[in-house]
């Protein structure tokens, strides 16, 4: 703690003397998410929130294509990352050049891009969409087929609720895709009670042995509402420990899955990024306007 307490303090300064504001995903650990946070959320709640931010820096404590988002979509602010390794397996699952193919191969079919990519595939799409607004987006449409990438399982999950179809790319969470339904089963066993929630980058067939699925923002609703006093969060670990901050009343019985390039982002890392003020996000010109496109006709849909 000796550490944590001397990072913080040192953040809480820097935050005040570069006029920067930290926005920091679901998945961050408590000390990031609960001491030196001003904006937290799911990757939607970021977005929305990062229009906003009047502050002259925003430090992403999240993923890099978190970080591209709210540089799309404030350009006139810095955006940092304090880590070049906070990647994501989905973003690296698909270029621009595959995008285009699909489209050759599927032509008239709408893109649908989950905002985990980078910008340049968001470029090449019709639209983007969150796990949280994933469902909506498609409706929005108004057709009988998408192509929804990159995300397999994300994809399928949405097609069962939809009733749309949907052509899938074989990208997949390295954290997600690691569940299986015997373990939930098993949970069941020994914790009867328990009220499962899973993130729909689960397989489908997790999903299916889950009472609820939704975004992490949703399964932070569900744990809010008082619905469940033991839950099992199939997710990454570091949202269970958030919750239970907040919610002491709430039991958290959870498999433990860590996101590798969420974890990247540590107190020490955004120390030093507000320090030398490195790590700089820049979206190339050539595709900011395409990229951001999709994402504004994303955050148009009601959800
Ligand atoms: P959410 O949009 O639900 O926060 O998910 C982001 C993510 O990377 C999940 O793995
Ligand atoms: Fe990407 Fe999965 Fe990590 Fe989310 S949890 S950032 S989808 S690898």
């Amino acid at each position: 703690w000796a550490t944590f307490v001397d990072d913080i303090a040192a953040i809480l300064e820097l935050k005040e003397k570069r006029n920067a504001v930290i926005l920091a995903h679901n998945y961050q650990t408590p000390e990031i998410f609960h001491c030196v946070a001003d904006i937290t959320g799911d990757s939607l709640a970021l977005a929305r929130k990062a229009q906003t931010v009047q502050a002259d820096v925003m430090v992403m404590a999240g993923v890099e294509f978190m970080a591209e988002t709210s540089k799309l979509l404030n350009p006139s602010k810095m955006v940092l990352l304090p880590s070049q390794e906070a990647g994501c397996s989905l973003a690296e699952s698909i270029t621009a050049d595959d995008v285009r193919l699909m489209r050759q191969r599927y032509p008239g079919v709408p893109v649908v891009t989950y905002v985990n990519t980078s910008a340049a595939v968001k470029a090449e799409s019709d639209i983007c969409c969150t796990s949280g607004n994933a469902r909506q987006v498609i409706e929005s449409l108004g057709v009988e087929e998408v192509i929804m990438i990159p995300d397999e399982f994300l994809a399928q999950n949405v097609a069962r609720e939809t009733g749309v179809k949907v052509i899938t790319w074989k990208g997949h969470c390295e954290v997600h895709e690691r569940f299986i339904p015997q373990e939930i089963r098993e949970w069941r066993k020994a914790f009867p009670d328990i009220v499962v929630l899973a993130h729909p980058e689960c397989p489908p067939e997790v999903v299916a042995e889950a009472d609820f699925a939704g975004s992490t923002a949703g399964m932070s609703d569900f744990v809010a509402s008082g619905k469940a006093a033991r839950v099992l969060l199939v997710t990454e670990c570091s949202m269970s420990d958030n919750l239970a901050v907040e919610h002491p009343e709430v039991e958290f019985v959870r498999p433990c899955n860590l996101c590798p390039h969420m974890k990247r982002i540590t107190l020490p890392a955004i120390r030093q990024t507000l320090e030398a003020m490195s790590g700089q996000v820049e979206v190339d010109a050539a595709i900011a306007d395409r990229a951001r496109q999709s994402i504004e006709r994303m955050l148009a849909v009601k959800v």
